[in-house]
């Protein structure tokens, strides 16, 4: 064997020696490097003679190319290496079963909420949301309730331990009613140009979503609950119009004409004549029973005034819808207090 097969089968054996990319670096060195083996060889060719510098310089070269492509080749086992030790420390169990994601919905009042908004919506009502801490004002007095009447009594009504500006106790709603007053009064100023400019007189047409907040509870009642207020107010707009939207309403609700509407007479200040508004179901699990769904009646004109608005000029009326009760009879749910107290294991059925 001749110095350059020797030192090519000494690189090659300290390549493999080299258990990383580090080392093998080193090593490298030693052959390749500024005074490495090989490069002292090369140094060696001055001493020479033209003819041998030619013969042995090409001797030199090719063993230079035999040791840089051992290197190349150890390189990339040690590459090859190092992948498969990383793939086998993360490697992956792809049998394992996925990890679920808790999938949220919309809880059943939300979805009923929104279904009903879309009906109405169709039918041309705005939708509107306000506070539910509300002052007195707007719960009770605009909405045509004498000073001692019941409704606004400690009894039924939350407060706020905080005033309003007239030193009254401010409330938690006890119905979404203060927003017919809070949607009409902000339109009032629309109706007064529309009045001045000798145009039609725009019509207030809006459903009002919302939590409100009484002190009851039982499997039929609950401290929050929610209702769908809706006002509709025009120049012409009738009892026989809220019939036909109450009816369009449960028809899209329910998905069924198979259903009577009936409107009991009933008492609320704040409108003259009040009705509740009673369904039946002519068949289904419910077929028969008349089942209260909302509270209803034409704006008292002492409402329209405080509206800012002229009871000559307009008339309708309002209603508020039980939601809860909308959901209960949806998804045939009998008790109230399950739909607020959070267990997922009712809450997913609806998902
Ligand atoms: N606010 C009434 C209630 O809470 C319902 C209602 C709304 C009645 C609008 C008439 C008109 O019971």
């Amino acid at each position: 064997m001749n110095d350059l097969a020797e030192l090519i089968a000494a690189a090659e054996t300290d390549f493999a020696a080299a258990p990383t990319p580090a080392e093998l670096e080193n090593a490298k060195a030693r052959f390749l490097g500024k005074s490495g083996r090989l490069t002292e060889m090369l140094k060696a060719l001055g001493a020479l003679s033209i003819e041998e510098k030619k013969t042995r310089g090409a001797e030199i070269n090719q063993a230079k190319q035999r040791i840089e492509a051992l290197l190349t080749a150890r390189r990339d086992a040690l590459a090859e290496a190092e992948m498969n030790r990383q793939l086998q420390a993360e490697a992956l169990d792809v049998t394992l079963p996925g990890r679920q994601r808790g999938g949220g919905s919309l809880h059943p009042v939300s979805r009923t909420i929104e279904r009903i908004e879309a009906i109405f919506a169709s039918m041309g009502f705005d939708v509107a949301e306000g506070p539910e801490i509300e002052t007195d004002w707007m719960s009770f007095t605009a909405l045509n309730n004498p000073e001692n009447h019941p409704a606004r009594s400690m009894q039924d009504t939350f407060y706020v331990d905080m005033k309003d500006e007239q030193g009254r106790w401010l409330n938690l709603r006890p119905h979404t009613s203060p927003m017919q007053v809070r949607y009409a009064r902000a339109h009032a100023a629309r109706h007064a140009q529309a009045l001045a400019a000798g145009q039609p007189m725009p019509e207030v047409r809006v459903i009002a979503p919302g939590r409100v907040f009484r002190v009851d509870s039982d499997a039929t009642h609950s401290p929050m609950f929610h209702q769908i207020e809706g006002l509709w107010l025009g120049e012409n707009v009738s009892f026989k119009d809220l019939k036909v939207v109450f009816a369009s309403l449960v028809r899209e609700f329910f998905e069924t004409d198979d259903f009577d509407v009936r409107f009991r007479p009933s008492f609320f200040p704040f409108t003259e004549p009040s009705a509740e508004i009673d369904i039946s179901f002519r068949s289904g699990p419910l077929a028969g029973r008349w089942l209260e769904v909302a509270g209803s009646g034409q704006v008292h004109p002492n409402v329209v005034r405080n509206f800012g608005l002229d009871p000559e000029q307009q008339i309708g009326f309002a209603f508020g819808i039980g939601a809860d009760r909308f959901a209960m009879l949806r998804y045939g749910i009998d008790d109230l207090r399950l739909m607020f107290d959070g267990d997922l294991r009712f809450l997913s059925q609806f998902a």
